[in-house]
């Protein structure tokens, strides 16, 4: 089944891998007719979102393998993004052109995929270069059957929904462990989407008296002062002024070696959980340091999704998530920004401005390779 042509002109953004301020635009045919006579699927991305945690993606691409979900030449980098496509041609049993799909993509305007273990309301791509890769990044859902769509809900989960399923696991991770004792959660780059939802989802879980503190740069702190998700900004600089006595669990989304130093110095003892999750300081990450305090520990979503399917059955975490999905998002449209943007000069600008950190906080880029 296809739309019609049977060679496709594609086109994609690429990065180079060990200098991310390096761009380029690259084409290459698709063979739409050995696509799917091999039962696979090409999907045209019409749209995707793109903040900070796709930088991260590009600066943590050699060591947690994100080149690979989407190889590019000797060099180069395909920064995977969180889009809808529409199916142009299918060869793979029960998935039919015209099909609406979300998920996890290069920034280019089509994708090949393997679809498998399909079920009215995903797919998953058995691709052979993404077999031994996170599982979750491989699933494509068919919205046709999320019961939560929305045409106009496109942006608030492009922009948001990757982001703050981590911002809730990390909350209810934090709340599930007492707070390890602390009184109060400091979060860096606060101004970031995933700081915000995470502020957002302790004030709602947060069973004790715990202060939730953002940590941010002097430019954005007017921005999470106005949101009003914190029970307090602080400025980078600023950190030495904390009260170092009140037993504090650190979240880490800069990823900066200068903030964690500070944090750690500042609170030595008293800072009970140390949990690094970013890296929107990508130009200066923390590496293994020697510092006082709990050692700080990656956070692994996994670990809490699969302790809470014990805790509480199959749906139980989903249904609770959900529930705060509808808040959050109704909540961020006073402050969420979305601004759509079209063709390959617009993608390229949009990726350095993010880069640089020149986006404001409060925008959230929605593209689009189509003119
Ligand atoms: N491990 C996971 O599973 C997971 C999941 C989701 C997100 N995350 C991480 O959470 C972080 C936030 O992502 P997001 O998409 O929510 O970010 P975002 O909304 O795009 O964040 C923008 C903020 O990040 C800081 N920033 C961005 N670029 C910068 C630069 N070049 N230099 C200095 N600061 C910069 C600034 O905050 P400040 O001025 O406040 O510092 C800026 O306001 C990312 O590192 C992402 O990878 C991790």
């Amino acid at each position: 089944m296809t739309d019609g042509a049977s060679v496709l002109n594609g086109v994609n953004f690429e990065v180079g891998r060990h200098d991310l301020r390096q761009s380029r635009l690259t084409t290459e045919p698709i063979d739409v007719a050995a696509a799917v006579a091999a039962g696979k699927a090409v999907l045209a991305l019409d749209h995707f979102a793109l903040t900070a945690n796709n930088i991260t993606y590009a600066a943590f691409g050699d060591q947690m393998s994100y080149w690979d979900f989407f190889p590019a030449a000797e060099g180069f980098g395909r920064i995977p993004v969180w889009g809808f496509a529409d199916v142009v041609a299918s060869g793979a049993e029960g998935l039919a052109v015209g099909e609406r799909i979300y998920g996890y993509f290069p920034m280019s305007s089509h994708l090949v995929v393997e679809p498998g273990r399909l079920s009215p309301k995903r797919f998953v791509d058995l691709s052979e270069h993404r077999k031994n890769l996170p599982p979750v990044y491989n699933v494509y859902e068919r919205v046709a059957h999320d019961p939560a769509y929305s045409r106009t809900g496109e942006s608030a989960q492009m922009i948001l929904k990757p982001l703050v399923v981590t911002s809730f696991l990390i909350a209810d991770f934090l709340e599930d462990n007492g707070f390890f004792g602390a009184r109060q959660v400091l979060v860096s780059s606060a101004s970031s989407k995933t700081s915000l939802g995470l502020a957002f989802c302790l004030k709602r879980l947060a069973a004790r008296d715990v202060a939730v503190v953002g940590l941010t740069s002097p430019g954005n702190r007017a921005f999470v002062e106005e949101v009003g998700y914190f029970d307090r900004v602080v400025t980078y600089d600023a950190i030495g002024g904390l009260d170092a006595t009140v037993a504090s669990v650190y979240v880490d989304m800069a990823g900066s070696a200068a903030v964690l130093t500070r944090v750690h110095e500042r609170f030595a003892d008293r800072l009970v959980y140390s949990c690094r999750v970013g890296g929107t300081h990508w130009e200066g990450l923390a590496g293994r340091m020697d510092l006082p305090g709990a050692r700080p520990k990656f956070f692994f979503a996994p670990d809490q999704i699969a302790k809470r399917h014990g805790d509480w059955g199959p749906g139980g975490l989903e249904q609770r998530f959900a529930g705060l999905w509808t808040e959050l998002s109704a909540s961020v449209d006073s402050w969420l920004k979305v601004e759509d943007h079209h063709g390959p000069a617009a993608i390229k600008a949009a990726y350095h401005d993010t880069l640089e950190g020149r986006v404001s906080p409060a925008t959230g880029l929605i593209m689009s390779l189509k003119p």
